[in-house]
């Protein structure tokens, strides 16, 4: 069996997130979405209410398992038997740091490949950052995030719908 991770913030998963996973999704047999505990970045939601979100989106998708993880992804990976990590390539200014983290992961663990996808056009320059800001100032956002992480996102920011 094929298992490979999707690792993350997630905060919040996003259509962009959800099209990577699709894909990943027709080519391996699972697909671990795993969210990080802590990545250094301070998170608007909490772990639990990523994973939460991070659930519901995916409910229709009998071969994506949502879990977290903290430490190393290359730790996590090896305990759930993952051989294969996912990374979207989205502009080419992914593409500096998208090198460095699978050159280091592969150093980290040998077995380890990372495999990009190509996300859709639409979401090539989508980031959790953009939407929390465009939420919490009034803009619409349907088209990129599900509409139960619209709803947390807006009750998180106190914004009436
Ligand atoms: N569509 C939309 N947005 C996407 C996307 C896609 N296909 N792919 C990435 N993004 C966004 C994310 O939402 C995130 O946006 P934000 O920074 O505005 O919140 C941004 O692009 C960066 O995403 P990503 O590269 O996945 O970073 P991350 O911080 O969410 O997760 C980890 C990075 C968890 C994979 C990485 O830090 C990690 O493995 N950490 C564990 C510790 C470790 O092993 N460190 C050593 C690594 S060598």
């Amino acid at each position: 069996m094929k298992v490979a991770i999707y690792a993350g913030t997630f905060d919040p998963i996003t259509n962009g997130h959800i099209d990577i996973l699709t894909k990943a999704s027709k080519v391996f047999d699972k697909v671990i979405l795993s969210v990080a505990k802590s990545t250094g970045k301070e998170t608007i939601f909490s772990l639990e209410e990523r994973c939460g979100l991070c659930e519901k989106s995916v409910a229709h998708n009998k071969k994506i398992e949502v879990m977290k993880f903290s430490g190393l992804v290359v730790d996590f990976a090896k305990k759930v038997n993952a051989l294969i990590m996912i990374r979207g390539l989205r502009a080419v200014s992914d593409f500096e740091y998208e090198l460095s983290l699978a050159l280091m992961n592969k150093n980290l663990c040998d077995d380890l490949e990372t495999v990009f996808f190509v996300p859709e056009n639409k979401y090539l320059y989508l980031s959790s950052t953009m939407i929390r800001e465009v939420v919490a100032l009034g803009g619409d956002v349907s088209g990129f995030i599900p509409e139960c992480v619209e709803k947390a996102l807006k009750k998180k920011l106190k914004i009436e719908d």
